[in-house]
């Protein structure tokens, strides 16, 4: 090996990478004879290895050939790359041209469900009051949904709540979000704001205002020095909020194991506003909860002392009240899933 020969082999190898350049077709062939040629192991490396075998003398010839080899090898290998790579976007911008002209497709949007929509909007109006909203089980104890609320077994009480069993000894489905309040006095110390929205499941009949799932909202306060004026006066401001100001309202007498006393909240009729009409079974008056003072022996035991502690619970049905807002005419509604009437909530 001498200067002449390795000479010549790196003007062969300039001119064998230019034709080979010549005839890449795309990007890809220009940048794998760029790794071939100009590589760490590639080529002109390999050339360059006979560089040792010179003479001293001539080994900075060599070098200077091989920058400017190298030099125009680099040059031609990136003009070529620019070529191939702007034909390429050309072809690929003609084949992939936006019509901005089309009509797009529609979005379809969804809705809350209007059940969820009304427990949202309870929570909303009580969150001002204070109100703080927890999540409690479906799946309950007898204990939680009837003993500890006041409701032995085998009392009559019992009636007023047709109750759907699983297939766990001593469980049961929830038959009102009331248990709720057992976990909430269990773990939070007082004062207790709470609002308590859920499933409930009852073994009803069904029919325009039975269902044998359905939700509950139930709230509860518990503090020092709490009484029915302060329920009253919170339930009018919750009716106020959420069925127009200056509703008429008023407490009737009511009955619950597990408050005393137990009240019903109705509201003035919002379709006739207090003559009487069919809506309102000519009473011009509607009922839209049930409420009362926590029993004492609902807070003992939930280790409360009644002696320093009163509160005040009441319960309501999310769906109820949205049908009274929406002058809907039949709670089935809400759980066919049909567009049409899901639709209307937007
Ligand atoms: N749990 C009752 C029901 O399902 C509703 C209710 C009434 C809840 C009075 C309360 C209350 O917290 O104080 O019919």
């Amino acid at each position: 090996m001498n200067l002449d020969d390795l000479s010549r082999d790196l003007e062969t190898l300039a001119e064998e990478t230019a034709s080979a350049l010549a005839g890449a077709s795309d990007v890809a062939a220009v940048e794998a004879l760029e790794l071939d040629v100009l590589g760490k192991k590639g080529r002109l490396t390999g050339v360059l290895r006979g560089i040792g075998a010179l003479p001293a003398d001539d080994r900075p010839k060599v070098g200077a050939i091989a920058n400017r080899v190298r030099a125009t090898i680099e040059a031609a290998v990136a003009e070529r790359r620019t070529i191939l790579g702007s034909a390429e976007l050309d072809a690929r911008l003609r084949a992939e041209t936006i019509d901005v002209t089309m009509p797009g497709r529609p979005i379809r949007r969804g809705s809350l469900h209007p059940s969820i929509e009304s427990m949202a909007e309870i929570a909303r109006i009580f969150a001002q009051f204070g109100f703080v909203t927890y999540e409690t089980p479906e799946i309950e104890t007898d204990e939680y949904n009837f003993q500890d609320l006041n409701i032995p077994q085998d009392h009559p009480a019992r009636d007023l709540w047709d109750t759907l069993y699983v297939d766990i000894p001593g469980r049961l489905l929830r038959t009102h979000t009331s248990p709720g309040q057992i976990h909430v006095m269990r773990t939070v110390k007082p004062p207790i704001r709470a609002i308590l929205p859920g499933r409930c499941f009852r073994y009803e009949a069904i029919d325009a205002s039975h269902g044998t799932e359905f939700f509950q909202v139930e709230g509860l306060m518990i503090d020092e020095g709490t009484t029915l004026g302060d329920l009253r006066g919170l339930l009018d401001e919750f009716a106020h909020a959420m069925f127009g100001a200056g509703k008429k309202t008023r407490f009737r007498p009511g009955y619950y194991p597990f408050t005393e006393p137990s009240v019903a909240f109705d509201v003035e009729c919002l379709v006739c506003g207090g003559p009487g009409c069919p809506a309102c079974g000519r009473s011009g008056w509607m009922t839209i909860l049930g409420a009362g003072m926590v029993h004492p022996v609902v807070l003992r035991n939930c280790g409360l002392d009644p002696e320093r502690y009163q509160g005040f619970a009441f319960g309501m049905g999310p769906e109820r009240i949205a049908m009274l807002r929406h002058r809907i005419n039949d709670i089935r509604l809400f759980l066919e899933n049909d567009l049409r009437f899901l639709g209307q909530f937007r």
